[in-house]
Parts: C-alpha cells; structure tokens; sequence
C-alpha cells in the first residue's frame, strides 16, 4: 500500500479578477490526505478543485504556506526534485487527454517508452496485461475517436496507472458519462484501488454516488475546506452551506431531523 499522504499547512492561492479584484481560492487551509485511502473533494463550479489538485502536482506554486507530498515539501521544490516527484503521481483529466494520433496501445505504451527503459516485448506483454485487466483486450489498434466514451476513460486510466502511481488524481472522471457507465467506473476504481492500494483523490460531481469509494470527503466553499473523515461525518454537519448542499446531492431524507429543529 502507498504510504505517500499530502498535507496543506496554511496554504494561500489567489487569483486577480479582470477588474483588479483578488479571488481568493485557498484561504490559510489545512487538511491531510490519508495515504493508501480514497478521498472525495467536492464544492461549487469555480471554487478550485481543479486548481487544488494542480497545486498538489506542482504544476501551480502556492503563494503561501506549505504542501507536502509523501512527507516532502513541494513548495520549496524545483526543476528535479519536482520532475522525480510527479513520477509518483497518476492522473486522470476530465477529458482523459489521449492523443488522437495514436492507437489505444500506442497511447497506454508511451510513459513506458518516455520513462522506462523496458524492451519493445515486455512492454507488449505489460500493456496488454493492463488492457485485459480494464476490459479494452480486442481494441488496442483503434484510434481514440472509435471508442465510446466509456472506454477513453479506461484508456486514460490504463494508462495513468502504467507507472505504478502511489498517487492517483482524477479530476472529474465520470464527466459526460451515463449513470451506468459511472458506476462501473467507480466501481473499477474501487477494485483497483483495493489492488494497487494507491492514495486516491477524485474531483467529482456525482454524489452521492462517488461517496461509496470515500474514505474522507472534502468540500471546498469561498476559500475554506471542509474536511469529513466520512461521508456519513458530512450528512451531520450544521454548516449551513454543507447542509444546503447535502440537501441539494443527496435529498432532504438525510437531515430531516434537524430541519425540524
Ligand atoms: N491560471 C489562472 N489564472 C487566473 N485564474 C485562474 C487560473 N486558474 C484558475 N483560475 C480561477 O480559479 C477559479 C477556480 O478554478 P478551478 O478550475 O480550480 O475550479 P473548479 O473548482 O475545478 O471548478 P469546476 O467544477 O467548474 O471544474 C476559477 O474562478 C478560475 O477562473
Ligand atoms: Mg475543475
């Protein structure tokens, strides 16, 4: 099991609107990402998940505090030490970013080919393994456009895992996809998860479906996060905007008792 977590100690991320105004996306937060589980992160369009999950990578530096990543403090680090870090990190975008050019194996091959030195035959014998194992055995000569959308993100996903993350970022990983389809994503999620023992983070919008695979849920609002060691923790909440927004994923059922209060 990955024994890689992240921790935010008093981070601070801002942007300026057009106007000059600061949008302040990360007020002094403080939150711990528990290795080897999965954590759910949601909160309104705009609020910065998407931005969270760049900070984490590095790919956007923090205007102040500290984030640590498998005990290492990210903020502080460059060129190499950055580059060697995300080797650790599997990620999955919304929009899975295959490259259109290239076949299904082709493009579950390249981090193999970019950053291994393994041969052309144990590379095959690999990425054939993990095509089986997501159920895309028989499609690896197709070109992205030829899949259903279903099917990219298991490209996407094989491979984000061809380097043996021990942390795997989905942002939004079910998004344009049936409610069928999102299930057996998450469902996939869950085995491979249980199988890799990955930390996990998913940027989703589909709750409360995603809350079967949360270990910790986070929600981020006007510059704070809410941190729930449960998904269960959250439907208690008294926080009004995470009663609202319990209310508005889950249904009203969850809190009755204390709408009656
Ligand atoms: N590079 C940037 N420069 C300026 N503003 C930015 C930049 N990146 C993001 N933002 C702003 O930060 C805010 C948060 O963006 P982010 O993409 O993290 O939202 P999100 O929570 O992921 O939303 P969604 O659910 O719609 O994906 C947005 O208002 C966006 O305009
Ligand atoms: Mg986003």
């Amino acid at each position: 099991m990955s024994n890689m977590g992240i921790e935010f100690k008093n981070v601070e991320k801002s942007f300026f609107r057009d106007d000059g105004s600061e949008q302040v996306i990360l007020d002094k937060v403080n939150f711990k990402i528990p290795a080897g589980k999965t954590t759910v992160v949601a909160g309104g369009s705009g609020q910065g998940k998407s931005v969270t999950l760049k900070l984490i990578l590095g790919l956007m530096r923090a205007d102040g505090g500290q984030i640590f990543v498998g005990g290492n403090d990210i903020t502080m680090a460059r060129g190499r030490t950055l580059k060697e870090l995300r080797t650790k990190f599997g990620v999955l975008f919304q929009g899975s970013a295959l490259f259109d050019s290239m076949t299904v194996f082709e493009n579950v091959a390249l981090p193999l080919r970019e950053r291994t030195k393994k041969t052309d035959n144990e590379i095959k014998t690999q990425v054939l393994a993990s095509l089986d194992q997501l159920e895309l055995l028989g499609h690896e000569n197709k070109f992205p456009a030829q899949l259903s959308g279903g099917m990219r993100k298991r490209v996407g996903l094989a491979r984000a895992l061809q380097l043996e993350p021990e942390i795997m970022l989905f942002d939004e990983p079910t998004a344009g996809l049936d409610p069928v389809m999102t299930l057996e994503i998450y469902q996939l999620f869950a085995q491979l998860q249980e199988q890799v023992g990955y930390t996990s983070i998913i940027v989703s919008h589909d709750i409360p479906k995603v809350f079967n695979l949360a270990d910790q849920v986070m929600y981020l609002n006007h510059g704070s996060m809410d941190v729930f060691p449960s998904p269960d923790a959250m439907q208690w909440s008294q926080k009004p905007h995470i009663r609202e927004f319990v209310k508005t994923t889950m249904g009203e059922i969850y809190q009755s008792h204390l709408v009656e209060q």
